[in-house]
C-alpha cells in the first residue's frame, strides 16, 4: 500500500496528466501535477516528493533539463522518465545522468505501478541499509541497547562515564524498558567485564529463601540446610550483582542489605564470621521507589545508598522514533533463517506499531514481532499479523475490531481481557500491584496473564 506517498507528474499533455492522476490517486498516492518543466521545478520548491514521473518531450524546459536542474537541487526522490516514440535514446541518456528508470509510452496501468513498486522497494532497502549501517557504526547503539532517542543517548554517555567505577546504580523504568539490558551494558563495558554478572529477581524468590539465596548459608543453619551454600553475593565476587525488582525486597532483609553495602562484607546464614566481598551492586525497579519510601515500605537509608547514580529509562511511547529501529532489529532476530534480511514490515503494520502505546514497552514490541514472524511466514509483516490490541489502538474502537469472520466469544473475551489489563497498566504507569487492584484480580494471576498475552 502506498497511502500518503506523494508523487509529482510532469507532462504537457492534459489527458496524460489526468489519466495518471486518477489512476495513481486510486492506488492511494497523493498526486500533484505540472504542465511543464518550469512548473515542475516550482512544485519542488514547495513540496517533498517520494517519486517524480516526468515526460521527456515538452516545450521550453524539457524532461532532460528538468532532470538536470532537479538533481542540482539535490532532489532525492527517484525520477522516472516517460518516453514517447523517438525519445528512447534521450531516456537512456537521462538514466546515465541520474534518472531512476524510464517507461515507454504508451504504457499499461500495471507497468507504471510495477515501476513505482520497484522504486519503493529500492528506497526501502536504501533507508534500511543506512539505518543498519548507522547501528553497526555504533551511532545508535551501545552495549546491545538500540536507540536514536536523545534521552537514551544521554544514558549511553552516562553509562560510559560510570561503567569503570564501583558506584552503586539504580535503574528505573517501566516494565520492559530495558533495565536489565542497561545493567548488563554497565557491567560488560567496565573493568569488571571479565568477572561474573549475576542477576537475581528479588520478587520471584519466596521471602524466607531470599536471605540464604543472597548471602548463602552454612550447613545446619536451618532444617533444609544439609550442606554449605554459596550465596549470590559471593558468586558475583569481583563482578556485578544485579538486584532486579528491588522494590519487592522485604523490610527485614533491607536492613541486612544496607549493612552489606556499608561494610563490604557478608555473613552466610548461620555463620559467625563475616566475609569480605568486592561486588558492584546495580538495582532496578519499575515501581515508584521514592513513593514506597514515603509510605514506609522501603527504607530511606537503603534507598539513598542504592540511588547514588540513577538511570531513568523513558517508556517506549515517549521515544516513538525507536519503534522502527527496534522493530527492524527484532525482525532480523526472529525472521526465519538466512532470509531474514529480506523480511519486511509493511507500511500498514508500521503505522499500527507507531500508533500503539506499548504499556509493555520494548519487550511487548519484541513479542509482537516474534509472533508476527510466525504468523506471516511469507516474510512480509502486515497489520493482520499483529495482536489485535495493537491494531485496535489506531482507532481505539473495540467493537469495530470484532470482525464478522470471527465471532468466537472466547476470542473476544481474551481480547477484552488483554485490553483491560493494558489500560490498567497504562493508568498505573506499569505498577502491577495497583493494576491488579483496579482489575480486581490477584497479583499472581495478573503476572500470569501479562505473560500469557505477551503484554510484557
Ligand atoms: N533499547 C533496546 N535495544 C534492544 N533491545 C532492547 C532494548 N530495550 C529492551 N530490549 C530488549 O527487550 C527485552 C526486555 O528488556 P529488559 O528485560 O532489559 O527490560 P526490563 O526493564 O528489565 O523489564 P522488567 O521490568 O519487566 O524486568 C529484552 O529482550 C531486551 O533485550
Ligand atoms: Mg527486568
Amino acid at each position: 500500500m502506498s497511502i500518503n506517498q506523494h508523487i509529482l507528474i510532469i507532462d504537457d499533455e492534459e489527458n496524460m496528466r489526468h489519466m495518471l492522476s486518477v489512476m495513481l490517486t486510486r492506488q492511494g498516492y497523493r498526486v500533484d501535477s505540472a504542465a511543464n518543466g518550469d512548473e515542475g521545478l516550482k512544485c519542488l520548491l514547495a513540496n517533498v516528493y517520494d517519486y517524480i514521473l516526468c515526460d521527456i518531450r515538452m516545450p521550453e524546459i524539457d524532461g532532460k533539463t528538468f532532470l538536470v536542474r532537479a538533481l542540482e537541487e539535490c532532489v532525492t526522490a527517484p525520477i522516472i522518465m516517460m518516453s514517447a516514440y523517438g525519445t528512447v535514446e534521450v531516456a537512456v541518456e537521462c538514466m546515465k545522468l541520474g534518472a531512476y528508470d524510464f517507461i515507454s509510452k504508451p504504457f499499461k496501468k500495471d507497468e507504471i505501478i510495477m515501476v513505482l513498486k520497484k522504486a519503493e522497494e529500492r528506497e526501502r532497502l536504501k533507508t534500511e541499509n543506512s539505518q543498519l549501517r548507522e547501528v553497526a557504526a555504533g551511532h545508535f547503539s551501545y552495549g546491545g541497547i538500540l536507540s536514536r532517542n536523545s534521552r537514551m543517548q544521554d544514558i549511553f554517555s552516562q553509562i560510559r562515564k560510570v561503567a569503570d567505577l564501583k558506584t552503586t546504580i539504580l535503574v528505573l523504568g517501566e516494565s520492559g524498558t530495558g533495565k536489565e539490558l542497561v545493567a548488563s551494558a554497565v557491567h560488560y563495558n567496565g573493568r569488571r567485564a571479565q568477572k561474573p554478572f549475576v542477576a537475581v529477581n528479588c520478587g520471584a524468590i519466596p521471602e524466607n529463601l531470599l536471605e540464604s539465596e543472597l548471602f548463602g548459608h552454612v550447613r545446619g543453619a536451618f532444617t533444609d540446610a544439609s550442606s554449605d551454600k554459596t550465596g549470590l553475593f559471593e558468586q558475583a565476587d569481583g563482578g556485578t550483582l544485579f538486584l532486579d525488582e528491588i522494590g519487592e525486597m522485604p523490610l527485614a532483609l533491607q536492613v541486612k542489605l544496607l549493612r552489606v553495602l556499608q561494610e563490604g562484607e557478608i555473613k552466610r546464614v548461620g555463620a559467625s564470621a563475616p566475609k569480605k566481598i568486592d561486588v558492584r551492586v546495580i538495582s532496578a525497579t519499575s515501581r515508584n521507589l521514592s513513593a514506597d519510601v514515603e509510605r514506609g515500605n522501603f527504607r530511606e537509608d537503603l534507598y539513598f545508598r542504592l540511588n547514588v547514580f540513577c538511570l531513568q529509562l523513558p517508556p517506549l511511547r515517549e521515544r516513538v522514533e525507536d519503534i522502527p529501529l527496534l522493530a527492524e532489529h527484532f525482525l532480523r532476530r526472529h525472521g526465519s533463517g538466512n532470509d531474514s534480511l529480506l523480511w519486511r514490515i509493511e507500511p500498514d503494520a508500521m503505522r499500527s506499531l507507531m500508533a500503539h502505546s506499548w504499556p509493555g514497552n520494548v519487550r511487548e514490541l519484541e513479542n509482537a514481532i516474534e509472533r508476527a514472524c510466525i504468523l506471516c511466514d511469507d516474510g512480509s509483516v502486515t497489520s493482520a499479523c499483529l495482536p489485535s490490541a495493537i491494531c485496535l489502538s489506531e482507532d481505539g474502537r473495540f467493537e469495530e475490531s470484532i470482525a464478522y469472520e470471527n465471532l468466537s466469544i472466547k476470542k473476544a473475551e481474551d481480547m477484552l481481557e488483554r485490553e483491560l489489563i493494558r489500560k490498567a497498566l497504562v493508568k498505573t504507569g506499569g505498577n502491577r500491584t495497583q493494576a491488579a487492584k483496579i482489575l480486581e484480580i490477584s497479583h499472581r494471576s495478573l503476572l500470569y496473564k501479562i505473560k500469557e498475552y505477551g503484554i510484557m
